[in-house]
């Protein structure tokens, strides 16, 4: 068995990658990424040497770079790349258009051309757009509200599309907002976390009572691995950890467990334009399918804490040079 693995030196995909070889012993993995600012080959050091590993550093936007992962041939494609930060496709969009939208058309075209078992779409919850009440199904309507969101919806329907038109073996999950080790520090947790470590303010978006779902790394990776294997062709399945929370909780939760007090090192900044007030999905169908996520919220992030604490080495230098330019743009005039 071998898997294409696209962007696995991003957070999400890195991690998929170290519990697949971990779980499937037989199994060998190519990974494709075109080390963007997320990917981060520190994100895999410990499978570098693994046999099983192989990596080619390209932009699934180039089909010929598609091509060489692929060499003769893959039994699946899991499609993890591309451009993830809300905030930055509000500064920047055209490269979520290019990488979300058409980077997951050169995959298709490669399935189609190969003749490639099965494609996985690694999408997200946010595609739903803003849930006001209940939670939100597969066969909802798409309602994408940022350039992000949009983008990622576009590759949605590009997925679909192929499914309908050429009969593709496409799946989708749409997973909700994810934390754990390796995640980039622009992102919420990490983000604070590491502010915290350095005993810098953390800036929280307008009122804070913004609802998130959150989900440990593993239990997403899990369940993407459970749909690969287990999904019916052609369908979408929602994973989600089931822990909605506000972003004033995430906060406390995490000023706690740096012992920091929420009136000195919390800073109020302007809201994020177009910001999604809650995401909530309905995950029945995926446990149905026999995933349901493990990870108890408090006590993943309590050992998310401790790995960021323990990890300096790992983010420290990517919160250097091109963060900070971006954190600049980003937070300095709010
Ligand atoms: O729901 C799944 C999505 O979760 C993924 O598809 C995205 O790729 C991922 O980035 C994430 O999107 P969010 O916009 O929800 O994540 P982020 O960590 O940027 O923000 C989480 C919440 O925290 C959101 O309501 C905005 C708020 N926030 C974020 C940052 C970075 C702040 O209040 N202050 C901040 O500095």
């Amino acid at each position: 068995m071998r898997w294409l693995i696209t962007g696995g030196l991003g957070f999400i995909g890195s991690n998929f990658i170290r519990l697949a070889l971990r779980e499937r012993p037989e199994l060998q993995i190519v990974n494709l990424d075109a080390m963007t600012y997320a990917g981060n080959p520190a994100n895999l050091r410990d499978v570098e040497a693994d046999a099983r590993y192989r990596f080619v550093h390209g932009d699934i936007c180039d089909p010929a770079a598609v091509a060489a992962a692929i060499g003769d041939g893959v039994d699946a494609i899991v499609n993890f790349a591309a451009e993830t930060h809300v905030d930055r496709s509000i500064l920047d969009p055209e490269q979520f258009l290019r990488t979300d939208i058409l980077g997951t058309h050169v995959l298709l075209e490669a399935v189609r051309e190969r003749g490639i078992a099965r494609y996985l779409q690694v999408s997200t919850d946010e595609v739903y757009g803003d849930v006001h009440a209940g939670e939100s199904v597969e066969s909802d309507p798409l309602r994408p509200r940022s350039p992000y969101s949009a983008s990622k919806a576009g590759g949605d329907l590009q997925v679909l599309a192929y499914r309908t038109t050429y009969g593709a073996p496409v799946l989708i999950t749409r997973g909700s907002n994810t934390y754990g080790p390796y995640q980039y520090p622009e992102k919420l947790i990490p983000l604070f976390a590491t502010n915290l470590i350095d005993d810098q303010s953390v800036p929280v978006y307008g009122d804070g009572l913004q609802i998130r779902d959150w989900m440990h790394v593993e239990d997403h990776a899990r369940g993407i691995m459970h749909v690969l294997e287990h999904g019916e062709l052609g369908e979408i399945y929602n994973i989600g950890g089931g822990n909605p929370r506000t972003n004033l909780e995430i906060t406390r939760l995490l000023l706690d467990g740096f012992a920091r007090s929420f009136e000195t090192h919390v800073r109020h900044v302007a809201d994020r334009a177009g910001h999604d007030r809650r995401y909530a999905i309905d995950t029945a169908k995926a446990r149905a399918l026999g995933w349901s996520p493990r990870v108890e919220f408090e006590q993943g992030i309590r050992e998310t804490i401790a790995w960021y604490r323990e990890n300096e080495a790992w983010w420290r230098p990517l919160k250097s040079g091109e963060f900070l330019e971006y954190y600049k743009r980003q937070y300095a005039h709010r």
